[in-house]
C-alpha cells in the first residue's frame, strides 16, 4: 500500500469554489497539482484566485514572493484532458457540481485512466459516497474527502468511508490531510450529513418552523447571538448562503433523514419571490452594503442560544450513537472547526444539567411537533457526558 511520502502529484477535477481551494492548499504544502476543468477560462478564472489568495499571503508578510511564483508556475498545472491531469497522480480529488450522474461519469473514466492503486476521492456535500464509487474499479480505494468552504481557511476535513473504503485508504488520506494543513476527522458511515451538518440540520428545521409560526421574529433571536459574540448569526446565516440553498439542504434532509425536514411555507414562498438574502438585497433580512439590517435592540429569551445547544448536543448523541464518529471528541473536533465554532457540543453541555437540556428540548418539541427535537435518553440521564468513556 502507498504512503503518505509517495504522494508527489495531486489531480484536482473541477477548478470552481471547491476546486481551486483545494488545489491551493495542496500547492502550498508543496505537492504538484493539476487542475481539470471543461474550459480554458475556468481553469484560468481557479489561478487566478489562488494568485490573489496568495497575494494576500504575500502582502500581509507570511508567504515570499519567490514562494507563491514558484507555486504558481510550477507546482500548480491546469489541463482540459483528464488522461493528462491524472496520469502519474497518486491521489485524485473531484470537486465537479452536486449531481449524481456527472460525478458517477467522471469517476467511470478516471477509474478507467488513473493508476490502478491511486486514491480517489470525492468532495461532495451529500450525495452518497458509496453510490459515486459503485463505477470505480478497485472501490477499496475510493473515499470521501469533504472540504469546507472557503478551503484555504477552514481547518476542518471530514475523510469518510463509503461501504467498500479500505482502512489503509483512509489513513493514508488523513495522514495526507494533516500534511495540507488541515484537521481531518474520521466519518465511519455514509450518511446523510455526516457529522457537522447533521449535526446543524434539526437547528435548520427548527428555523424553518420559527418562522412558519411568525410568533418569535428573526431580530429576537439572532439579537441575542450577535450581543453574545457571534459572527454571524442563525437567521443572518441563512440569508448569508441563500433562502434557496437553504431550502434546498431541507429538501435534501427530507427525502434522507425524516419529512418533516421539508421547508415551510414562509421559506419556499421566499424563493418563489426570488428574495433570496444577500444576494438579491431581501431575503429574511433586508440587506444593505453587504449587511443584514438587524434590529439589535429586540432580543428576547423566548428562543436562546440555550435551546439551539441542546437540539445540537441532542443529534450530536444520535450521531455517536449511529457510530458515525469514532469519539464525542471527534465530533467536537469537527463541529468546532466545521462551523467555526466557539467549541464542539459535548464541551459546551459539558457544565449543564441534563434537566436544563431536556426542559429545552420537551418544550420546542411540544410547540412544533419535530420529532427530532425530542430529548434522548442520554440527555435524560445525563449519560451523554460519558458517551463512549
Ligand atoms: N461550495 C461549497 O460551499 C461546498 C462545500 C463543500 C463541498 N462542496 C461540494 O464540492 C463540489 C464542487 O462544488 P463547488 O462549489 O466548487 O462548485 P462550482 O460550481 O464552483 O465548481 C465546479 C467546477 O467543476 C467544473 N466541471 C464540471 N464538469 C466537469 C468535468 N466533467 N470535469 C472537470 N470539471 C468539471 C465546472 O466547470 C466548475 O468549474 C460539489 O460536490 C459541492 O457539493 C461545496
Amino acid at each position: 500500500m502507498m504512503k503518505v511520502d509517495d504522494v508527489k502529484k495531486i489531480a484536482v477535477i473541477g477548478s470552481g469554489a471547491m476546486g481551486h481551494g483545494i488545489a491551493q492548499v495542496c500547492a502550498v504544502a508543496g505537492f504538484n497539482v493539476v487542475m481539470k476543468d471543461v474550459k480554458r477560462e475556468f481553469l484560468d478564472n481557479g489561478v487566478a484566485k489562488i494568485g490573489e489568495s496568495l497575494q494576500f499571503l504575500v502582502d500581509k508578510g507570511k508567504m515570499q514572493a519567490g514562494e507563491m511564483r514558484k507555486i504558481i508556475n510550477e507546482r500548480i498545472k491546469t489541463s482540459l484532458d483528464t488522461a493528462e491531469a491524472v496520469r502519474d497522480a497518486q491521489v485524485v480529488i473531484e470537486a465537479v457540481p452536486e449531481k449524481m450522474d456527472l460525478k458517477k461519469s467522471v469517476f467511470k473514466e478516471i477509474s478507467e485512466l488513473a493508476a490502478v492503486d491511486a486514491i480517489l476521492a470525492t468532495n461532495t456535500s451529500t450525495m452518497s459516497i458509496s453510490e459515486i464509487g459503485s463505477v470505480v474499479k478497485k472501490p477499496d480505494r475510493f473515499l470521501g474527502l469533504h472540504f469546507f468552504n472557503p478551503v484555504n481557511r477552514m481547518k476542518l476535513v471530514e475523510v469518510i468511508y463509503g461501504d467498500r473504503s479500505s482502512h489503509a485508504a483512509i489513513d493514508l488520506m488523513c495522514e495526507l490531510s494533516k500534511k495540507i494543513d488541515k484537521l481531518p476527522v474520521r466519518v465511519l458511515k455514509d450518511r446523510p450529513g455526516f457529522i457537522v451538518n447533521r449535526i446543524n440540520a434539526p437547528n435548520q428545521a427548527l428555523l424553518s418552523a420559527i418562522l412558519d409560526e411568525g410568533k418569535m421574529k428573526p431580530d429576537e433571536m439572532d439579537a441575542v447571538m450577535k450581543k453574545m459574540g457571534a459572527k454571524m448569526a442563525p437567521f443572518e446565516t441563512a440569508d448569508f448562503v441563500g433562502l434557496d440553498v437553504f431550502c434546498h439542504t431541507l429538501e435534501y434532509y427530507a427525502n434522507t433523514l425524516s419529512p418533516q425536514y421539508k421547508p415551510g411555507t414562509y421559506l419556499t414562498d421566499k424563493v418563489a419571490k426570488g428574495e433570496l438574502g444577500q444576494k438579491t438585497g431581501k431575503g429574511i433580512y433586508l440587506w444593505e452594503n453587504g449587511k443584514a439590517v438587524i434590529d439589535l435592540s429586540r432580543e428576547t429569551q423566548d428562543i436562546t442560544p440555550l435551546h439551539l445547544l441542546a437540539v445540537q448536543v441532542n443529534e450530536a448523541v444520535k450521531v455517536f450513537k449511529e457510530g458515525l464518529a469514532v469519539s464525542t471528541e471527534e465530533i467536537d473536533t469537527a463541529v468546532k472547526f466545521g462551523m467555526n465554532a466557539f467549541a464542539g457540543p459535548f464541551v459546551l453541555a459539558s457544565g449543564m444539567q441534563p434537566e436544563q437540556l431536556t426542559e429545552a428540548l420537551e418544550f420546542l418539541y411540544k410547540r412544533f411537533g419535530l420529532e427530532m427535537l425530542k430529548p434522548e435518553k442520554e440527555i435524560r440521564d445525563g449519560s451523554f457526558k460519558s458517551l463512549g468513556k
